[in-house]
């Protein structure tokens, strides 16, 4: 049959019209796409079934001159030292959306690899606790690192490993540590024990994650964590008893990332009211998310939306936040509740998950640059991440060795786009103008950590339910 060229016409105006109302993200494929991420990330040896085939064997002598077994677990971001703490941050948020949604990952098909993610993760912090008071906590410096682009397969730079132990105490490693595997018990008793910041103790790490807000919040993160695997009182105990000296509730904060976390710690579903205290500071957290701060304490926001917190690695920021608006948003609505911000703002589950969707959604393509962040993803996304693997040929395609300033010389200042893709990874963002300039040098915008992605596997898993649900989603 033949369609006259007015149907044809009104046919198109009709899709013109509506396309702009039902743009959906198929939150399946980012949800498949962010969990690859985490093979690229891998050190050590890969396994047979390792998906992402661009990456080789790294790292395979990483502990030998300290004598321990140290083979294994994630480059952080893009370069090639392993660090304890955004790695067992990066661990534990993966954990926790797995614990929230895991039903809705398994449903996606995702399950597995979800659980390979973390089991990187937690095989090698096995390995970096080989003595009850003992946690290695760094592979690698980032000084002679940063000298070099090399990729991790080729790497001549110093494996130097740092550890905490008695007399060089790091409570907030291995406190985040503990809460990542959660039931090894034995590491809290450690981090506590040995009660300092790891900073002090490994004063290499200074400069690339020192622990600003100090070791009482990954000690009381521990410890929620470690009453919820284990359903022992004395960690609950702990969370009540330190709660004030350690200012899990007198603090007033408006980030959560991997170094603060009095955030999350409403946890804790007790009727106590030091809970409640907690509980409290979590929703102050979500309210100035929402821009209905009662102090007045708000987040910025991008003229396109973005919550805003700083010109680095912003993302890392608005990944946590959806990831907690999204598991609120459920917890309002399974609880039938509402959220009071201020005496007359009160906020339900639809207000917080249509926030949480908005910067799911800016993030996937829908901001002014038209740009997806999470690499890999739609026609349009960052083609020069800062990474030193993705931004040279790969190992199975090119053999020869490439050396530590030769990469500089031959790869990084390159025009031309990475050569391999690094799927599933989400660069640190645009600016507080929404502008990303997609340059290998612009390591604030284009560089990017395990731990902006993690929070977002859990988050996309459930997004990807809703809109089976309801297909307007
Ligand atoms: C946030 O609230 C302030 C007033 O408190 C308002 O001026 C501003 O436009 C709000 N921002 C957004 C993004 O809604």
């Amino acid at each position: 049959m033949k369609i006259s060229n007015k149907a044809f016409a009104s046919t198109m105006i009709f899709f013109l019209l509506i396309l702009p109302l039902t743009h959906s993200f198929n939150y399946q494929q980012a949800l498949s796409i962010s969990l690859l991420y985490f093979e690229s990330q891998r050190s050590g040896r890969l396994p047979y079934n390792q998906r992402l085939t661009w990456r080789h064997h790294s790292g395979l002598t990483d502990g030998l001159h300290q004598g321990v077994d140290l083979v294994g677990g994630y480059y952080d971001a893009g370069d090639n030292v392993k660090f304890g703490l955004p790695m067992a941050f990066t661990v534990t948020m993966l954990s926790w959306g797995v614990i929230e949604y895991g039903e809705q990952i398994a449903a996606a098909g995702e399950y597995i690899h979800a659980l390979e993610a973390i089991k990187w993760g937690t095989d090698y912090f096995i390995k970096a606790h080989p003595h009850p008071n003992v946690l290695w906590a760094q592979v690698g410096d980032g000084a002679t690192d940063h000298y070099c682009w090399q990729r991790p397969e080729d790497m001549t730079t110093s494996r130097q490993a740092y550890k905490i132990d008695e007399n060089n105490p790091g409570s907030d490693v291995a406190g985040e540590t503990a809460a990542a595997m959660a039931a090894a018990a034995i590491l809290f008793e450690f981090g506590d024990k040995y009660r300092g910041k790891y900073d002090e103790s490994i004063e290499v790490v200074k400069g690339y994650y020192p622990s600003a807000s100090g070791y009482m919040d990954e000690l009381l993160w521990a410890a929620t964590w470690l009453y919820k695997a284990s359903g022992k009182e004395e960690y609950l105990k702990y969370v009540i008893e330190n709660a004030l000296d350690f200012g899990g509730i007198s603090w007033a904060i408006n980030e959560f990332s991997w170094d603060i976390k009095y955030a999350v710690e409403e946890k804790q579903k007790e009727e106590k009211l030091i809970v409640e205290a907690y509980k409290s500071k979590a929703e102050h957290y979500l309210c100035s998310c929402l821009n209905k701060s009662s102090t007045n304490n708000n987040l910025k926001r991008t003229p396109g939306g973005l919550l805003y917190t700083r010109k680095w690695n912003n993302l890392q920021y608005v990944t946590t936040a959806t990831f907690l608006l999204t598991l609120y948003s459920d917890h309002l609505e399974s609880s039938n509740q509402r959220l009071r911000c201020s005496n007359d703002d009160e906020v339900g589950p639809e207000e917080m998950l249509s926030l949480a969707k908005s910067q799911v959604d800016y993030i996937l393509g829908e901001n002014p640059m038209g740009m997806s962040y999470l690499v890999g993803f739609g026609g349009r996304y960052p083609e020069r991440v800062h990474h030193r693997g993705a931004s040279m040929e790969s190992v199975k395609e090119k053999r020869g060795f490439i050396g530590c300033v030769q990469g500089y010389d031959d790869w990084y200042g390159r025009v031309d786009g990475n050569p391999n893709v690094l799927m599933g990874a989400v660069v640190g963002g645009p600016n507080e103008r929404d502008e990303f300039n997609d340059e290998r040098s612009n390591f604030r915008q284009t560089e990017a950590c395990t731990y902006n992605t993690a929070p977002l596997v859990g988050v996309f898993a459930r997004f990807n339910q809703l809109q089976s649900q309801n297909h307007d989603f």
